[in-house]
């Protein structure tokens, strides 16, 4: 899977690339990810990529020449274009396993007040990661990338994401480690039994128990 992303701000991404199961991918060739600036798109002598909103009202909106060049030189024949916006559909774990499946995704971020609205004709699907407003569609941007990429074939074990929050509209049971009393507070018992059968049961049941309180709205779909 190739990913590029179209950023105001490339450096954001430095970090984000270079620690952890991210990179590791990356060197594993298990995924592309290209960063790219837009700016590197603008045909205005000043490399200018936002201007004044027609009308009037406070803020800078992204023009479309730098967004639409862009796009037209990364995509290819089977390219799908996400668009990170507070406006978009909100983001789910569901819709990373879908996304998967694509085989080039570019992600557009936008910036200031927001984008052209001639730009939404060329985007395929604009997400939101959640009901709230942040700077920029940067940090989306790396919210959705790394939901995919731990997804992908070898990335991390296939049992690691098997029983995530959500895989089965369910959240995830709690778990443990050494040492087996701390601080007063003891290892459930059922989990030093040996019986896979009965500790399976009981993190299923803390599942739903821990789902009916703290998101009921899950079980209701
Ligand atoms: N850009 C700014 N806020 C955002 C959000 N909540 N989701 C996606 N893109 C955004």
């Amino acid at each position: 899977m190739k990913i590029d992303i179209l950023t105001l701000f490339p450096n954001m991404y430095t970090g984000f690339l270079s620690e952890s199961i991210i990179k590791r991918a990356l060197e594993r060739k298990q995924v592309e990810i290209n960063i790219h600036d837009i700016r590197d798109y603008s045909k205005d002598p000043h490399k200018r990529v936002d201007d004044y909103s027609i009308g009037g009202g406070a803020g800078m909106v992204l023009m479309p020449q730098p967004i639409f060049d862009a796009v037209d030189a990364l995509k290819d024949e089977d390219t799908y274009v996400i668009m990170m916006t507070p406006q978009g559909v909100p983001y789910k774990q569901k819709m990373a396993y879908n996304l998967t499946k694509k085989s080039h995704i570019i992600i557009i971020c936008g910036h200031y007040e927001g984008f052209d609205e001639r730009i939404r004709s060329i985007v395929d699907l604009e997400l939101s990661i959640g009901d709230y407003v942040l700077t920029g569609g940067e940090l989306p941007s790396m919210v959705v990338t790394d939901s995919i990429v731990r997804l992908l074939d070898g990335v991390i074990e296939e049992e690691s994401h098997e029983f995530d929050s959500f895989n089965d509209g369910l959240l995830d049971y709690p778990v443990y480690t050494k040492p087996n009393n701390f601080r007063g507070m003891e290892v459930p018992e059922i989990l030093f039994s040996g019986h896979h059968e009965n500790i399976n049961k009981w993190r299923h049941d803390e599942q739903v128990k821990r789902t009916q309180e703290r998101r009921p709205d899950l079980l209701d779909k």
